[in-house]
């Protein structure tokens, strides 16, 4: 079997003992978990793994300034994979005091999906009113997008510089030259925060899911090359676990968008994606009340596991009722939605007042490229 990651595909990743086993990712071990503070993507094992990360809570610890950093394809709504990436950024940002890099990619859009950057703005305000609805702080987080950037798109230029094809395409096959100069930004996004312009050279976490750990790896090689030019510290990365489609199948996915769900769907449609979420279900409702469902098939179950149940008591209520067949699924889906509904109805009601925000925020900064 050939086991690799392409970023750019919505396959789902079955198992991700390779990644430790051949490519030199670590395993989040209890040490670090207890360092890196109580969360449920922690404590739940959603992130499992990293590269490094032990280092970033090391000088965080010591007082020492540092970063985190990440970014969103500006191609759609937020979905529930960016909503994790984006409570772990504003976790880290409490516990460590870290500043905050958001990327809004659209150089990466448009080589991935074609979209053009001024047809990605309005994505990019909301995606942005998103992360100020969860809670992440604007004071101590900057927000730009790559194509007006000008510290990301000349870091892509002198990394250009010590990058050859076959590198490129060992990693992720044959493809065009756009997504390569995407590869080469986002280690641009990734390594920019080290810049003097920033504050200099510090150590930079980037939380991401466990598809993007090429340019990952691709960064972390990257950067030990430009030392002495620009004095940059390699980068720690987390990963975190693929939440599986609605339908359990592939990953979630922008492409189609019944598969998940995004912080945007209103009630009649949060019903409707619910309804048809595959469960662990029996055949038929006696064979169920006799002996019971299966809640590790449940996409409901993963669903209240990953997104929205913090406290661990509820979903093991979850769990055992499922298992003792006390609740059939439609039942339970009810209850869940209940419980996500009013999640939604705080956020999109917090999100709404943050859109002028948002937007403000958006403007370009000195230093960066102006929109037309
Ligand atoms: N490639 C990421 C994605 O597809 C988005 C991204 C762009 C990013 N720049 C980044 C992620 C820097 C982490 C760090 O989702």
């Amino acid at each position: 079997m050939k086991k690799e990651i392409n970023p750019w595909s919505n396959e789902l990743v079955k198992d991700y003992d390779y990644l430790f086993q051949d490519f030199g990712m670590q395993r989040i071990g209890p040490d670090l978990r207890a360092k890196l503070g109580e969360h449920r993507l922690y404590r739940r094992g959603i992130v499992f793994g990293h590269r490094d990360a032990d280092v970033f809570v090391a000088a965080a610890l010591a007082g020492k300034p540092t970063a985190v950093m990440t970014g969103i394809k500006p191609s759609g709504e937020f979905h529930l994979g960016s909503k994790m990436t984006a409570e772990q950024i504003i976790h880290l940002q409490k516990q460590f005091g870290s500043t905050v890099f958001y990327a809004i990619a659209d150089v990466e859009s448009y080589a991935d999906n074609g979209l053009r950057f001024e047809d990605s703005h309005q994505n990019a305000v909301d995606n942005v009113a998103d992360l100020l609805a969860l809670g992440l702080d604007p004071k101590k987080t900057v927000f730009y997008k790559q194509s007006e950037n000008m510290h990301v798109a000349n870091l892509a230029s002198i990394f250009a510089r010590k990058t050859t094809l076959n590198t490129l395409e060992a990693l992720y096959g044959h493809q065009n030259l756009s997504l390569y100069l995407a590869v080469l930004t986002q280690a641009g996004d990734i390594l920019a925060p080290q810049l003097d312009v920033f504050g200099g050279p510090k150590n930079v976490l980037v939380p991401v899911g466990v598809d993007q750990d090429p340019h990952i790896r691709f960064t972390r090689d990257l950067a030990p090359k430009f030392k002495e030019e620009l004095g940059l510290l390699t980068p720690s990365a987390t990963f975190h676990r693929f939440f599986r489609a609605l339908s359990g199948q592939t990953k979630m996915s922008k492409r189609d968008p019944l598969s998940m769900m995004t912080l945007n769907d209103d009630e009649a449609l949060l019903k409707k994606k619910l309804a048809n979420a595959l469960t662990g279900g029996r055949a038929t409702a006696e064979e169920q009340r006799r002996i019971g469902a299966e809640p590790d098939k449940c996409v409901v179950f993963e669903l209240m596991q990953f997104h929205f149940y913090d406290d661990d008591k509820d979903l093991a209520e979850m769990e055992a009722d499922c298992r003792s067949g006390k609740l059939l699924c439609g039942e339970c889906k009810a209850i869940r939605l209940k419980h996500i509904r009013a999640f939604y109805k705080k956020h999109q009601g917090k999100k709404a007042k943050l859109r002028a925000k948002a937007e403000k925020l958006l403007e370009v900064p000195i230093g960066f490229r102006k929109r037309k």
